[in-house]
């Protein structure tokens, strides 16, 4: 069978290997040389038919079609657990299959923030996430290796998630009992920006003082739509994110102690990926740049304590 190539996606096979499951979509292939797509295997196939197809010829990229793209997004969820268990994995390849189920679940939360299951798909993604990254530290470089150059929300809202569970990590080593629900505020920081114009967010220029004025809404915004989903320790994460400690920050103006260590740390993971990535209105800066500016052009915004630990944990230095 024969498909138009141009509504054909790329997949990656890592996402195939999970399981003895059966497909519910069709892959493609092309012949070298030739653009036009021809069908490898057909929806309803066993994983482990598909994998002795595979090993019989090296068959090159791998197609699904448009329509399926649901479908394999959800074949990928669903497969997560066994993946991030399954010992012959490669951590890189674990990575990569969270990295990806994540910014789609991200994407679907902000489409429809108001679904409980989409709520439920971040919150077990987010799990995802921290069993990955106690499973092996490294997997954290993993993870922010697969992060987008440009600035997509979805993407930013990742990789907030994993500087901050590795900057927490840092900060309260052995003690796990608020990770989850911290890490789930991280990765649900901006949701609020859900509820403002793209004219705004996507401003190349500087914005007014009455665009401002809507983003500093976010907070508040994203606290209202979570607030029947998540608990206080997620909640205060979201609300809090641009709180600073001189008390020149929004939503509230809190200084100091009345900010709490989660939304210290998740401040601090939001600027610094904000800094690293290509945004509308300005570039990225390299790893350095974006430390120097904080540390000398952003006095008081942050605990400097807390800055110099995560400074030590993008180095890589032991705890
Ligand atoms: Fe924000
Ligand atoms: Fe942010």
């Amino acid at each position: 069978m024969i498909q138009d190539s141009r509504k054909l996606i790329r997949i990656n096979t890592d996402y195939l290997l999970a399981e003895e499951r059966t497909i519910d979509f069709d892959i493609y292939t092309k012949a070298p040389n030739s653009p036009k797509p021809i069908l490898l295997v057909a929806a309803n196939s066993i994983i482990a038919d598909i994998k002795e197809v595979l090993a019989r010829k090296n068959y090159g990229p791998l197609f699904i079609n448009q329509e399926s793209a649901k479908k394999f997004e959800n074949f990928m969820e669903d497969s997560l657990n066994s993946i991030i268990r399954n010992a012959t994995i490669p951590l890189e390849q674990k990575s990569s299959v969270v990295h990806a189920c994540a910014k789609n679940i991200i994407r679907d939360v902000f489409d429809d923030p108001r679904s409980g299951k989409n709520i439920a798909r971040a919150k077990t993604i987010t799990g995802n996430i921290i069993d990955l990254t106690l499973e092996n530290t490294q997997s954290i470089l993993h993870l922010l290796r697969l992060g987008s150059h440009n600035y997509y929300t979805f993407s930013h809202c990742v990789n907030v998630a994993v500087f901050a569970i590795g900057l927490w990590l840092r900060i309260r080593k052995n003690d796990h009992t608020e990770l989850n629900d911290f890490a789930l505020g991280c990765i649900l920081h901006d949701v609020g920006k859900s509820q403002i114009m793209d004219n705004i967010l996507q401003k190349p220029g500087k914005l007014d003082h009455d665009e401002f004025e809507v983003i500093k809404k976010h907070p508040g915004q994203g606290h209202r739509l979570m607030a029947n989903h998540a608990s206080e320790i997620t909640l205060d994460v979201i609300m809090h994110h641009h709180e600073k400690i001189n008390g020149t920050g929004y939503p509230d103006g809190l200084t100091g102690n009345q900010i709490s260590d989660n939304a210290k740390i998740a401040t601090i993971a939001d600027v610094y990926d904000a800094l690293t990535t290509n945004r509308p209105y300005a570039g990225a800066r390299q790893p350095l740049s974006a430390l120097t500016l904080m540390k000398k052009e952003m006095v008081g915004h942050f605990e400097q304590k807390r800055f110099e630990e995560f400074i030590l944990f993008l180095g890589g230095r032991p705890a």
